[in-house]
């Protein structure tokens, strides 16, 4: 072994409840915003997806056969209360069922209650720009920690509030598919108030417990390293890197960041008094997801919208990605992987960070029922030492979590877009597991690289 890590970390995967359920009807689940919004555009659908409502005891399975201690799942509020407030106990049983069954085979459950899938009658309500909903949001946590509260002490709230608010109400590319800047700055700042209510619910309710959110982070690259690059990159770090982590560690939106953004008139007029106080519940861990840089340049035009998810940030322009890319057309760039968590390390004054997410797209083809995906091994082995090279540096990595357990449902990318240690059939639900599965196996037993 030449790259150990330190005793006690956590390795495990991650999957999210839309992208792997299937079964959206059954057991009174209510519809979510993804199942009216691919409806509506004719988008594939999470259904049936990996069919694990039903098949979860051989998934977990594959689990226990791989050896990997951590599971990351979310829960789904719409089939915990399909209106948005009635509660459904067979929906509560479906993940008392899945609790149990990761216990009895070892596996340490890790659950993250908002995973994109807001119940469609909140959404008919307003969705998230309706800051009622973060109410509605703490007595869905407070729902939820009474069943599993007993045995899950891992609770994440929400997961890439930024995608939330900003790609399904800023770009429109995700549900519920709405454009309207002004709303996708409220809804982010409702996404981190759920979280600090939510955040006080878990915590009213006893047991020992670890809260966390889990952010996406881009490091920000430009080519020139002129005044107009760097005040361009800036924009860009501090919408997608710092409107959501600046606030939650108690320090409100950065002031640079409320000027970009004050032309949409929405965000100040948001923050009520008290919000920044209930946003700033205290961490246990930051959960953090990496996937790729982002590339900016500056924007002649003060004037012109960006191509960035919240396209009224200007003054900025996102640059196609470049070098080696995965199948999504992301940037493989592990060094900025370090780059990130040391930052991370300081900017967040030493809280714990575990890794909630990161991984690969890539095509793959089973071959005489193997998959030979050497470029997802590749992708892992590279990232991993990048993780090591900043736990050596100083950075307080407590785990990490790989995406994704299964090839699953890609958002708007639908079934097209592979991510999974394991490979899906997805017309006969066949599961094989990938070489990655097994180097990665070969790396959660040996605790190293
Ligand atoms: C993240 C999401 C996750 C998955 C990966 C590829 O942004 O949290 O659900 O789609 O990207």
């Amino acid at each position: 072994m030449t790259l150990g890590f330190p005793d006690g970390f956590r390795w495990g995967t991650a999957t999210a409840a839309y992208q792997i359920e299937g079964s959206t009807t059954a057991d009174g689940r209510g519809p979510s915003i993804w199942d009216t919004f691919t409806a509506r555009t004719g988008l594939a659908t999470g259904d049936p997806a990996c069919d694990h409502y039903r098949r979860y005891r051989e998934d977990i399975g594959l689990l226990s056969e791989l050896g990997i201690p951590y599971y990351r799942f979310s829960v789904a509020w719409s089939r915990i209360m399909p209106d948005g407030r009635t509660v459904e106990p067979r929906g509560l049983a479906f993940y008392d069922r899945l609790v149990d069954a990761l216990l009895e085979n070892g596996i340490t459950p890790m659950v993250t209650l908002y995973h994109w899938d807001l119940p469609e009658a909140l959404q008919a309500e307003g969705g998230w720009p309706n800051r009622e909903l973060a109410d509605l949001f703490a007595d869905y946590a407070l729902t939820v920690h009474k069943v599993l509260g007993d045995r899950v002490q891992q609770w994440t709230t929400i997961n890439e509030p930024f995608c939330a608010a900003f790609i399904g109400y800023g770009n429109g590319d995700h549900a519920p598919g709405i454009q309207d800047e002004g709303a996708a700055l409220v809804a982010g700042h409702n996404l981190l108030l759920a979280h600090g209510k939510a955040a006080q619910a878990l915590r009213s309710d006893g047991g020992e417990q670890e809260v966390s959110i889990v952010l996406n982070f881009a490091p920000v690259l430009t080519d020139v390293d002129d005044a107009a690059h760097r005040e361009a990159a800036r924009r860009f770090d501090f919408l997608h890197n710092r409107f959501f982590l600046d606030p939650l560690l108690g320090r409100g939106y950065p002031p640079e960041l409320l000027a970009d953004l004050a032309h949409l008139g929405t965000l100040e007029p948001a923050i009520a008094d008290g919000d920044l106080e209930i946003i700033a519940q205290p961490l246990d861990v930051l959960g953090v997801n990496y996937y790729a840089p982002a590339r900016a340049v500056p924007l002649e035009d003060p004037e012109t919208d960006s191509n960035c998810p919240l396209p009224g940030l200007r003054g900025m322009d996102v640059q196609p990605p470049r070098g080696e890319l995965t199948s999504l057309g992301w940037e493989q760039r592990p060094e900025c992987f370090t780059d990130l968590l040391l930052w991370l390390q300081g900017h967040c004054g030493g809280l714990p960070l575990v890794i909630a997410e990161n991984g690969a797209a890539f095509e793959d083809e089973v071959v005489e029922g193997r998959v030979h995906d050497e470029k997802r091994v590749r992708y892992f082995a590279d990232h991993l030492a990048a993780v090591h090279a900043a736990i050596e540096r100083g950075a307080d990595v407590r785990g990490y979590m790989a995406w994704s357990l299964l090839d699953n449902f890609e958002w708007a990318m639908g079934y097209t877009q592979r991510f999974g240690l394991v490979h899906v059939d997805f017309e006969t639900q066949e599961r094989v597991l990938k070489d990655s599965a097994l180097f990665y196996a070969d790396v959660v037993a040996r605790n190293g690289l």
